[in-house]
């Protein structure tokens, strides 16, 4: 029985990214949390808090952890908030190892902005505002993780063979 792998981090850490490279170089399955969401719902995640509110999506990501978690050998991409509930790392540990990925607030906001579904972001697409909630996310991020990677600056192919020599 394989562990899971969960890669979690701030929008646009590159979780997505290397996700793919990790799934191609272990030949696993992988589950991108927000694209099962948006697919699940027949609707983008911005859609789903405009109209249902963020609680609303949060107890979907929650249903979405607890059933990836039952799974055996996967790489899940997670959403940049899924480990903000308790409950959600109680599934991921309890079959699984957290990886963090990290970045700069500037890198961050090179990567993200342009992007059309951030809803966390709108109104607020600036660097003082990324690292603004960078902060106050970061001891959460940190003390779940059972491994940290930056990627400023690092291939993906670097990064991915990182975390599979260090997991
Ligand atoms: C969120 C991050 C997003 C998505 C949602 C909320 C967050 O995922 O789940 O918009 O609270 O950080 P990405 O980290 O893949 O952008």
């Amino acid at each position: 029985m394989a562990e899971n792998i969960f890669l979690i981090g701030f929008m646009g850490a590159g979780k997505s990214t290397i996700a793919k490279v990790l799934k191609e170089k272990l030949s696993v399955p992988l589950c991108e949390m927000d694209e099962m969401i948006a697919e699940q719902q027949k609707m983008a995640i911005s859609d789903i808090f405009a109209q249902y509110g963020e609680t609303h999506f949060r107890d979907l990501e929650t249903q979405l952890v607890k059933d990836i978690s039952e799974k055996d050998g996967v790489i899940v991409s997670c959403g940049g908030g899924a480990v903000l509930r308790e409950e959600n790392v109680s599934f991921m540990k309890e079959n699984g190892r957290i990886v963090l990925l990290s970045a700069t607030p500037e890198t961050i906001y090179e990567r993200v902005r342009y992007s059309k579904d951030r809803p966390i972001l709108n109104g607020h697409m600036n660097v003082e505002y990324i690292r603004e909630l960078m902060e106050k996310r970061r001891s959460r991020y940190e003390s779940v993780a059972d491994l940290a990677v930056a990627t400023d600056g690092r291939s993906a192919e670097t990064i991915a063979d990182e975390i599979i020599a260090k997991l």
